[in-house]
């Protein structure tokens, strides 16, 4: 009889691997990149910046930030076969499966994982975070029936991105902002996708095919998937004046709030705290726009709602995440809602693929045991 070894529903509290790509400290409400602070780094970083911090684990020169944003501006066109895929999906296809697709055909010409070596790996990474983007672009477009846009090579990644989905150049402000969301979204240590993306490359399977699975993940509702469903929610409720009466609703019969809760935190997300800070300036700005303006007020008044009635308990518990603000911001950017996943996955590729390039460094295959709580001893029954 082998011992009964037990289990973590979940894997809760269970440390699964090492890593140095990013931490997130729950009690303190602490997010941290290669030791620095996320709010600092969506004060003065860049997406490239953190591009070559995540993957390298060392901070860029001069002209290796010049040298990895060519880089990135060098690899945004798509093979026409990953084009013929995203081309020939249904107009019903959820983007994020789109997606999945195209960065499994982006995989079709991988050859076989050379696991330490860093260079290679590092520059398979930046191919892919550069035409993930240009998928993402593509796919919203056609969805729209609009033609697809060329890169302009003047443009930074995350302006550039947007130039592609809407053909507009953005204005400076929102491109900031855009960029910011971005930044908050590259790591989490070890959340869902960047789990999958591990065990699958723990395989030895190349990092484009483990990045395709990681997507997978992440289009979950309980993960990436949120911030589209945070959006429906507060079109669910309606308007503004009927957000309080919908949370007291929700509460009375444990409905699930999205973009609230999460396995870590025990305090506000950070990423929360800044994307709110983002989306009021915007929402300031962007007077016009009454149905934005509506939605804005909606979920502020669940949000504050949910912690004014959640503070009332004894228990510990739950709080914003960063799905809870972040489709607002994109909204009010033009965004439809459902493009807000396959943008989170624009940032977190680089997170993604900074986990398995280290994990390659010492590799050993996830391989976890299973309480087993089925018959020991049946037969065939004829
Ligand atoms: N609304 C209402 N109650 C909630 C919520 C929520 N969003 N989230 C958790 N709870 C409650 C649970 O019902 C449970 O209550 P109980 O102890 O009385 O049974 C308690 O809080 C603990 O929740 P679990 O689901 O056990 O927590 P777990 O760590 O397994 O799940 C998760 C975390 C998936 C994020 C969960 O909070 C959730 O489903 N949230 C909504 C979806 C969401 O916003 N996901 C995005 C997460 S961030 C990200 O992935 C980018």
């Amino acid at each position: 009889m082998t011992q009964d070894p037990g289990f973590s529903k979940g894997l809760a509290g269970v440390v699964a691997d090492a890593t140095s790509v990013s931490q997130v400290q729950g009690e303190e409400g602490r997010l941290i990149y290669r030791g620095i602070p996320i709010e600092e780094i969506a004060e003065k970083s860049t997406f490239e910046e953190m591009t070559y911090l995540l993957l390298r684990g060392k901070q860029p020169t001069k002209e290796e930030l010049a040298k990895i944003t060519a880089d990135l501006k060098a690899a945004r066109a798509l093979p026409k076969y990953v084009e013929t895929v995203i081309d020939s999906a249904p107009k019903s296809a959820h983007p994020m499966m789109i997606l999945q697709s195209a960065m499994a055909a982006l995989a079709f010409e991988q050859g076989p994982v050379k696991l330490t070596d860093v260079e290679t790996n590092v520059a398979s990474a930046i191919r892919l975070t550069s035409q993930l983007a240009t998928v993402v672009a593509r796919a919203s477009r056609n969805r729209r029936g609009l033609p697809a846009i060329a890169p302009k090579n003047e443009l930074s990644h995350a302006e550039n991105f947007l130039y592609m989905l809407s053909g507009n150049v953005p204005n400076k402000e929102e491109a900031r902002m855009f960029d910011v969301a971005l930044l908050l979204h590259m790591d989490h240590d070890f959340n869902a996708s960047t789990f999958a993306a591990r065990v699958i490359a723990s395989t030895e399977a190349n990092l484009v095919s483990s990045v395709s699975g990681a997507v997978g993940a992440l289009s979950g509702p309980l993960h990436g998937g949120a911030n589209e469903k945070v959006l429906a929610m507060a079109d669910s409720i309606g308007s503004p004046e009927k957000a309080k009466e919908w949370v007291h609703n929700a509460l009375a019969t444990k409905a699930k709030v999205m973009g609230f809760g999460h396995r870590v935190y025990r305090t506000m997300d950070p990423r929360a705290k800044v994307l709110r800070a983002m989306l009021e300036e915007l929402v300031e700005k962007k007077k016009s726009d009454t149905k934005a303006q509506a939605t804005y007020e909606t979920l502020r008044i669940v949000h504050d709602t949910m912690i004014e009635e959640l503070s009332k308990k004894e228990k510990d518990y739950i709080w914003p995440n960063v799905d809870f603000w972040s489709g607002a911001l994109y909204k009010l950017m033009g965004i439809e809602s459902i493009d807000f996943t396959p943008i989170f996955a624009v940032a977190r590729v680089v997170g993604w693929s900074s986990h398995i390039i280290e994990m390659w460094q010492d590799n050993r295959i996830y391989r976890p045991a299973a309480k087993y709580v089925g018959p020991t001893d049946a037969h065939i029954v004829r």
